[in-house]
């Protein structure tokens, strides 16, 4: 399906496939992050609410996970919902017998009221989207394309911070080629207005020409820097990343390009402002010094977290027409 035939959310989540961040709106998303606040509420008493009893929803993951897998299922069952739970369906479903990925829709689809689906190949959530009769489905991650409900609890972090998506300066360091929680959350940020993003890459790790070109069509600005010393003093966040070793094909070249940035208390001396937030989508692996982490105004393993189960909660109770839209 070309991207200009993404179902457009519209404030009207029911039903719809949640594929990329280009299907979202302003009033969009904040009709969902209201909710994401009630649902961190029921989150925090503990006591289940039953928004979701009688649901199933099929967590088909063909790539590894922690946070996505861990508070999508959290998520589901915060709401009284229960889950399907197919990790690794290479070497644990019928996949490993040679069932296709069209058949594999299928047959969860019959099983449950949505698939939330991680697949390596760019366009495999759109690809099951488009073979699901009545099934939302959700992008976990499509290879090096889009991974939207990241950037929704990330864009939901920084609002939640800033009371604010516009005229913000943001820092992106990492695996812009490879990394799709970075497009996703350009994308986001691109809705609003007056927006700058840094972008600090080695460079065989920039965007590639094409999403840069794209990118630069939106109402944002992008600025691509060399060096930790251009990192402006103003930033209201800075979004580390880890470089996504999974995409190499040869160990030596992300030898040569790993950990090239690294976030630590000296640079946060050095270039931060008085205001800046420190995000990372996890997993780190080397980027971000453990000496950060006791930095109050490092939220990757704090809000960027739990903001991740209280977003899918909100997102799966609209998607399921629990909400009144
Ligand atoms: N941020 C993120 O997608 O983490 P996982 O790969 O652990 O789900």
């Amino acid at each position: 399906m070309a991207l200009a035939s993404l179902p457009k959310i519209k404030g009207n989540f029911k039903g719809k496939d949640i594929l990329s961040l280009d299907q979202f709106d302003i009033a969009s998303l904040q009709k969902l992050f209201k909710l994401t606040k009630q649902m961190a509420e029921i989150a925090k008493k503990s006591k289940p609410s039953k928004l979701l009893a009688g649901n199933i929803v099929t967590l088909l993951f063909y790539e590894p996970s922690s946070r996505t897998f861990g508070s999508f299922a959290a998520a589901i069952k915060q709401l009284g919902g229960q889950t399907v739970e197919i990790l690794d369906p290479q070497h644990f479903s019928s996949v490993y017998k040679g069932e296709t990925f069209e058949d594999t829709i299928r047959v969860f689809e019959a099983y449950c009221d949505a698939i939330v689906i991680r697949h390596p190949q760019v366009g495999s959530a759109q690809a099951a989207a488009d073979i699901a009769s009545f099934a939302p489905i959700i992008n976990a991650g499509d290879g090096p394309h889009e991974h939207p409900t990241q950037a929704l609890l990330d864009l939901y972090t920084i609002y939640e911070r800033f009371k604010k998506l516009d005229h913000l300066i943001g820092v992106v360091a990492g695996d812009m080629l490879y990394g799709r929680t970075v497009k996703s959350l350009i994308r986001g940020l691109a809705l609003y207005k007056a927006n700058t993003v840094y972008l600090l890459s080695p460079d065989k790790l920039r965007l590639s020409k094409e999403d840069f070109a794209n990118f630069q069509k939106r109402h944002i600005k992008l600025i691509q820097i060399e060096s930790e010393q251009d990192i402006p003093k103003n930033a209201h966040f800075w979004y580390w990343t880890r470089v996504q070793k999974e995409r190499f094909t040869n160990l030596k070249d992300y030898e040569k390009v790993k950990n090239k940035f690294v976030l630590t208390p000296k640079l946060i001396k050095e270039r931060a402002g008085a205001q800046t937030i420190f995000m990372h989508p996890l997993p780190r692996v080397g980027e971000i010094s453990p000496k950060v982490d006791s930095n109050p105004r490092a939220v990757y393993l704090r809000s960027q977290i739990r903001n991740g189960m209280y977003i899918r909660m909100a997102l799966l109770a609209l998607i399921l027409g629990k909400i009144r839209q």
